[in-house]
């Protein structure tokens, strides 16, 4: 979960270690890391941790090896905001960073709490000229997250966030194979899949972060689009790639038999992740909020004094 932190060349430092290593212990399963910038080009918050160049994967090294050391695991959550950047934020302005999307559209709504005025989100948005560069980038940041020493990478695809807005046909007029019908929509996220499985060897240490019903960041659509955009997407993913779905929208299935791991989000407690998991309707559970407590860090430990129910 984003904490924004990170103040030395937006990279994990001492109190970073400290953090992931102090919920990695006590059975934690899977870490996946707050959000990390791919690109320059997508750094939408302030101090928010980078994965651009060696340095920041070395530093992310001795994150990834204290994880290890308390028995965790951990996993990279790569995060391109696309329109969802400011080119006003000094971030950007230092790196002489475009506002990327797959169209010139401004999103509305945002608010940028660093900025003066709290501004929305930019008009100063530039449509990307080949989405394979982006791509590009996405592979570059996995392969230093995998010299950094991860377990694997979730793609950050909800949110109203750059792979989103791909699927989102209201934000992506392209009228080139990136736009225009389902299966162009969704070309991005899946060659961004292929890309970033190949760096991890198959496509078992990649998760893909989805919300169908995502209301952030102006991503809303109508229920027709996502319906057919998600089932189509869901399909592919799990024809392709043998995921597993998450079919018609809140109704959690999951195959008998199937291979690959279904993964849920949002309110849970270790109750109900318990129930769930023993029932076979999902093979984990994320819980986010009550990890990021102190001075008790993790909920799961017996000494816990916010303990899940
Ligand atoms: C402070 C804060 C930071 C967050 N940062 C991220 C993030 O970097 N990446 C992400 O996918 N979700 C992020 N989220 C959303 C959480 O991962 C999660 O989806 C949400 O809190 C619901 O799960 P929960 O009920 O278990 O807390 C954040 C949420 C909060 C409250």
């Amino acid at each position: 979960m984003s904490r924004n932190r990170c103040v030395d060349d937006n990279k994990p430092g001492p109190a970073q270690i400290k953090h992931y290593a102090d919920r990695a212990r006590d059975g934690t399963g899977l870490i996946v890391s707050e959000g990390v910038f791919i690109d320059w080009t997508g750094c939408g918050w302030q101090y928010t941790p980078v994965m651009i160049t060696d340095d920041h994967a070395a530093a992310w090294k001795k994150v990834t090896d204290a994880v290890h050391e308390a028995g965790g695991k951990m996993f990279l959550q790569a995060w391109h905001p696309g329109r969802c950047a400011h080119d006003e934020m000094p971030i950007a302005k230092e790196h002489k960073a475009q506002v990327l999307a797959p169209s010139a559209i401004k999103a509305n709504a945002g608010e940028y709490r660093d900025l003066p005025g709290q501004p929305g989100h930019t008009a100063n948005v530039h449509a990307i000229e080949d989405p394979k560069t982006v791509i590009e980038t996405y592979r570059h940041a996995c392969i230093l997250a995998k010299k950094a020493g991860f377990d694997g990478v979730e793609l950050l695809a909800q949110g109203g966030y750059l792979p989103q807005q791909f699927l989102n046909s209201r934000a992506n007029k392209r009228t080139d194979r990136y736009g225009g019908t389902v299966e162009n929509r969704c070309r991005f996220i899946l060659e961004t899949i292929d890309a970033i499985a190949k760096v991890f060897d198959g496509p078992d240490a990649i998760c893909v972060k989805i919300c169908p019903t995502d209301y952030l960041n102006d991503s809303v659509v109508d229920f027709g689009e996502m319906k057919e955009t998600y089932t189509y997407l869901i399909n592919e993913m799990v024809k392709l790639r043998g995921y597993d779905p998450v079919l018609d929208f809140g109704k959690l299935v999951k195959f008998p038999g199937s291979p690959s791991k279904l993964m849920a989000n949002n309110d849970y407690t270790v109750g109900e992740a318990d129930r769930l998991i023993k029932e076979g309707k999902l093979d984990m559970i994320a819980i986010a909020r009550p990890f990021i407590y102190n001075p008790v860090s993790n909920p799961l430990s017996k000494d816990s004094q916010y303990k899940l129910t």
